[in-house]
């Protein structure tokens, strides 16, 4: 598999153990990050060791400009981008009744409208309409998407709904144009999100006892489901959302 991949949250968690494995697969990877700047470099730097090709490129997906500046200078370095995977997000926990308007913006500029801004960039470079090679999109929502969350999650789970949505109706606008786009719904992780929370071991169990594989998520199973879905083996499947969360959770 060859391919440009430009991976947003690419320095930490699900989006650097996509990075990792992807560049194992041939693709030259280009790894976006915001804060992480020693962590996507490290993370470049390992993949060069193992004869990859890579790059850490910074931008905050919450800004438009950042956003088309990461793509063109991702085509500076490696060429057109084939496959893009949407990764940067973050959650609040908050009941509805503590809701702000400031914080609850800054969710979805981030995880709704930037990721929209990152697929849009997408689709004007490899739309086959507009002389692109067409291409492959994966979209990191959540399984909160399908139930709204745990308590305290209803607003993360909104922008991630929306995300799900979006997948639905990009995927259909380009599906004639050779672009494929799917999303990725995990359930519970250890990744930098959320290994603070499961550092305390009561909540770590109750959270384990409620999936039905008795046990969180590990990166390496996100990023390989990842990768089918950008891989030609997905090659007829478009506007869809794997769910890989050990069998969902009941609450
Ligand atoms: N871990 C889970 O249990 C879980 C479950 C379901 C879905 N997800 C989703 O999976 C994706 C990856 O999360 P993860 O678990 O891998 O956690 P993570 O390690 O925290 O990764 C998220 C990355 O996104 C970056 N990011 C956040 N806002 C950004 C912005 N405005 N611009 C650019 N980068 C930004 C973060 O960098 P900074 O720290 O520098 O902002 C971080 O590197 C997220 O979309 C998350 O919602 C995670």
């Amino acid at each position: 598999m060859t391919g440009v991949l430009l991976i947003t949250g690419g320095a930490s968690g699900i989006g650097a153990e996509t990075a990792r494995r992807a560049a194992r697969r041939g693709y030259k990877v280009a790894i976006n990050y915001r804060t992480r700047d020693s962590q996507a470099m490290g993370v470049a730097a390992d993949i060069a060791a193992e004869d990859g090709e890579a790059v850490a490129l910074p931008g905050n997906m919450a800004n438009e400009a950042e956003i088309v500046r990461l793509f063109d200078e991702t085509e500076r370095v490696f060429g057109k981008i084939t496959h893009l995977v949407n990764s940067a997000g973050f959650s609040r926990q908050m009941r509805v009744e503590d809701y702000d308007a400031r914080t609850l913006t800054d969710l979805f500029a981030t995880n709704a409208v930037g990721l929209m801004l990152c697929c849009r960039e997408a689709a004007r470079r490899m739309s086959t309409k507009n002389g692109g090679k067409g291409g492959a999109i994966v979209n990191v929502s959540s399984f909160a998407a399908t139930s709204g969350g745990r308590p305290g999650s209803s607003a993360y789970a909104a922008t991630k709904g929306a995300v799900d949505a979006f997948t639905r109706g990009f995927a259909r606008e380009v599906a004639g144009e050779g672009i494929r786009v799917n999303s990725i719904r995990p359930g519970m992780v250890l990744s930098e999100m959320t290994e603070g929370r499961l550092r305390d071991a009561a909540f770590r169990s109750k959270i384990e006892a409620s999936i039905p594989m008795h046990r969180v998520g590990r990166t390496p199973e996100i990023a390989d489901a990842i990768l089918f879905l950008l891989s030609d083996q997905a090659s007829f499947i478009t506007g869809t959302m794997i769910d890989a969360a050990g069998g969902g959770y009941i609450i």
